[in-house]
């Protein structure tokens, strides 16, 4: 029996995976909206999974007594019992959920809940499960939750900061959310797909895949084929890093601290000469501002290399991953790619295959380069399209790693691939992963 539970965000396959990435057991069930394991994980690191709690009682739907009686009593032993011993609970969130219950079901646990020694009850209406802004409020939440085979009661123990990274995805300066362009939650997704702390993103448009590691990487690298993008990557950053200083001073319970070294030039300084130097976001108290040595994920020095990839843009073809000198074995690349044409009506068949067979080429290019470069891991999309219900894949996808050292992680139960898109959006990202076999 599990003894942790886990809300899943708006894409519970995502979530799932994220788990299995973070968790060390990898075991988990899952009931629609929520997974059950017996490992706790921080969820804060995901972009995917909404908070983590702890179950106290469950109560199989087969053993439900009329009215909830058995429910009741159980609830108030368990809370009179904390209650008297520490007062635990004297102060708490309180929240049901599912279909079981009727509307006002709420107001019964409220008398349960004072009757067993919670003072002050921040009660929401039944349904409505706690979210960020709930957490601010009060910091102990108990639930009571429907899944197809039963009720759990039990506490939340730690949830994500999702409210963070909207902000901050709104408060960009450089944020042409064009459809198919990803948001920091789902950035933060695909970083956790890969557990490397050394990540490069060699299509970094805007910059929202390294901007959503910043806490818990430790280097990240960027570079586009377009300049404007790293212009605006690049104001993005230094955006973010005083996003991130003030929510650090304005709340000292603040747990999200940036601690990646982010370069945008990686290769070369600007003497052009061998060079180890990047600009972090941190000094070595973990304060902002400063620039300072760090060493390379190689720990060893970078050689010299072509002068054109000048600081602050490096501008770089993807498919010319082998830059002179460089070792990749401590690196992934982590990156959304390139999402081809933006379509903003359905799109049709013809134009679909014509997409694909531009993607085709540019990543059998770069899987076959960063396969000879031995590259250890890259979590990639590729787009598929939606009209309606119906979606449209790229097969293709099958035929990438052919010819090269790469095979497919499954990233799903079921299918290599994991979907992530907007009901209305016309393309949606197909996610990937490939590891050295
Ligand atoms: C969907 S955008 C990436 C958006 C990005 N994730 C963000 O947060 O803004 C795709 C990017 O790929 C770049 N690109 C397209 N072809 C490329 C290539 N062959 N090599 C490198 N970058 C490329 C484009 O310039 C564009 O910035």
């Amino acid at each position: 029996m599990s003894k942790y539970f886990y809300k899943l965000g708006f894409n519970p396959a995502f979530g799932q995976s994220e788990f299995n990435f973070l968790s060390t057991q990898k075991t988990s069930e899952t009931d629609f909206k929520w997974l059950f394991s017996n490992e706790l994980i921080d969820v804060n690191q995901t972009g995917s999974l909404v908070f983590a709690g702890e179950i106290f009682i469950r109560f199989p739907k087969s053993e439900l007594k009329e009215n909830f009686s058995n429910v009741f009593q159980d609830i108030s032993r368990f809370l009179t019992s904390v209650n008297s011993e520490n007062n635990e609970y004297k102060k708490v969130g309180f929240s049901l959920s599912g279909n079981i219950f009727q509307k006002n079901a709420d107001k019964k646990f409220l008398e349960v809940l004072k009757s067993s020694g919670s003072k002050k009850v921040n009660l929401l209406p039944t349904g409505l499960l706690p979210n960020f802004g709930n957490f601010k409020n009060t910091n102990k939440w108990l639930i009571l939750v429907e899944t197809d085979t039963e009720l759990f009661f039990g506490r939340v123990v730690n949830f994500a900061n999702q409210e963070f990274w909207s902000n901050l995805d709104l408060d960009l300066p450089k944020r042409d959310m064009k459809r198919g362009i990803m948001n920091l939650k789902l950035a933060r997704s695909l970083m956790n797909f890969s557990s490397s702390k050394n990540v490069w993103d060699p299509f970094c448009g805007q910059g929202r895949t390294i901007l959503s590691g910043l806490d818990f990487k430790e280097n990240l690298w960027a570079s586009d084929i377009d300049s404007k993008c790293l212009l605006e990557c690049d104001k993005n950053l230094e955006f973010a890093r005083g996003y991130f200083e003030r929510r650090r001073l304005g709340n000292k319970n603040e747990k999200l601290e940036p601690v990646a070294a982010i370069t945008l030039s990686p290769f070369v300084n600007n003497n052009n000469s061998a060079q180890t130097a990047v600009s972090p976001l941190t000094n070595e108290n973990n304060e902002l501002g400063s620039t300072q040595i760090v060493q390379n994920p190689q720990q060893q020095t970078i050689a010299p290399i072509l002068s054109q990839y000048h600081s602050p843009a490096f501008e770089l073809d993807a498919q010319n991953l082998d830059l002179a000198g460089l070792h990749f074995k401590n690196l992934a690349i982590v990156t959304e790619g390139f999402l081809g044409y933006n379509f903003t009506n359905s799109a049709d068949t013809a134009k679909m295959s014509l997409e694909w067979g531009k993607l085709e080429i540019l990543w059998k290019a770069i899987l076959a380069k960063a396969s000879s470069l031995e590259i250890p891991e890259i979590v990639f999309c590729l787009p598929f399209y939606q009209m309606g219900a119906k979606k449209f894949l790229p097969e293709f996808y099958q035929s990438l790693t052919s010819g090269t050292k790469y095979q497919f992680h499954k990233l799903d139960q079921k299918e290599d691939y994991l979907l992530y898109s907007r009901t209305q959006s016309f393309v949606g990202h197909f996610v990937l992963k490939v590891v050295l076999a």
